[in-house]
């Protein structure tokens, strides 16, 4: 097809100014025959000052090279700060607290460059670019017979042109090449299903084994302070960390993993409410403590409705009941939270005698099994 051919799509798709309500400007379509109702058309275009003052342009255009001007001066800050600012630097963020100095400045720096880019271009688009609107009007989606044959044409030339037909010693070592060449990536996705390691996956560091077999007090979280069974009151929530943490803080070696699987929640409601013994006998006199991460997707389960006495996982909504034994009542997860055994020790103290019985976090573990 040269350039001067013209299909019936190009003729169908040509754009059409629709400002005003001029019926001979819209195609006969959509004009108001007997069995239809009258286009109401487009409103008339209005003009803007930029259309019709170039000084009013002129204005424009300096505000849009204004704002990208400043989001340059942002990205600078943005590459000055990255090199500049200390790693260990902090300040005091209101409302937030001691934040990360060349954090706060890259986001808000890199955030600053792409805002004036978004509102320069924005406002570019209102004040300069072209606002009249046009119909595009719909039109058939498969090309003709004729593109269709031409387009398999040159597939089966660029074949030909491989002599791939009329060399099969090319054609089969090239296959056995790709064949095999797909079995590793298969292999690592085959191989990643496992076996899972479900012992690792269930072990977290409030298994006395951890504390030299002793066992293991529940701290308050982030303070790291123990708490006293009588500081429990009914109603109270607790958010805890077992004492073992203190270890990886002093070292500072994999906190955030021992962390990440220990967070437990300790709430105390009145024992009678408390529906399934074990629930009743792993806690004491009405103090329950429960993994904290959501059997869904993990999630940290830290909302309680004192009054229905329901854990609340703001993600998706995953509802526990804490009468049930933490069973799921609403929401995607599907197994229970599970329940940490608690006493009290000689000093008063609550401690976990036993680590979790059951792999913490989303259910995919339990699925293993
Ligand atoms: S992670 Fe808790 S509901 Fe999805």
């Amino acid at each position: 097809m040269n350039d001067n051919e013209t299909t019936d799509h190009e003729k169908s798709t040509s754009l059409v100014p629709a400002s005003g309500d001029g019926h001979d400007r819209l195609p006969a379509s959509l004009i108001a025959g007997d069995d239809q109702f009258e286009n109401p058309g487009l409103p008339a275009h209005v003009h803007r000052a930029a259309d019709d003052d170039p000084a009013a342009a002129k204005r424009a255009e300096r505000q849009v090279a204004t704002l990208f001007g400043l989001s340059m001066l942002a990205t600078l800050v943005f590459l000055v700060s990255y090199f500049a600012i200390p790693d260990e630097a902090t300040f005091f963020f209101p409302g937030i607290g001691m934040a990360k100095t060349q954090n706060v400045v890259l986001g808000l720096s890199l955030g600053f460059a792409i805002f004036l880019i978004g509102i320069g271009a924005v406002h570019w688009a209102k004040t300069l670019m072209s606002d009249e609107e046009i119909i595009e009007e719909r039109h058939e989606q498969a090309s003709t017979p004729e593109q269709r044959a031409k387009a398999v044409a040159v597939v089966a030339e660029g074949v030909d042109s491989t002599q791939l037909p009329r060399r099969p010693l090319l054609k089969y070592s090239l296959g056995g090449a790709l064949g095999l060449f797909a079995l590793p990536l298969g292999l690592q996705v085959v191989g990643s299903l496992g076996p899972v390691n479900i012992d690792e996956l269930g072990h977290t560091i409030w298994d006395p084994k951890d504390n030299d077999g002793k066992p293991i007090r529940l701290m308050r979280d982030p303070e790291m302070t123990p708490i006293r069974f009588d500081e429990v009151t009914n109603g109270s929530v607790f958010h805890v960390m077992p004492e073992t943490l203190q270890k990886y803080i002093d070292e500072g070696k994999h906190v955030l993993e021992a962390r990440a699987k220990a967070a437990v929640i300790l709430i105390r409601l009145d024992p009678d409410l408390i529906k399934v013994q074990k629930a009743k006998d792993w806690g004491v006199d009405g103090a329950l403590a429960y993994s904290k991460i959501c059997t869904h997707v993990g999630c940290a389960v830290g909302l309680y409705e004192q009054q229905t006495h329901h854990l609340l996982c703001p993600c998706h909504q995953s509802t526990f009941d804490l009468t049930e034994d933490c069973a799921v009542i609403f929401g995607p997860a599907r197994r229970p939270l599970p329940q940490l055994k608690i006493t009290v020790d000689d000093a008063g103290y609550l401690v976990a005698t036993q680590g979790f019985q059951e792999p913490v976090g989303p259910s995919y573990w339990e699925r293993a099994r």
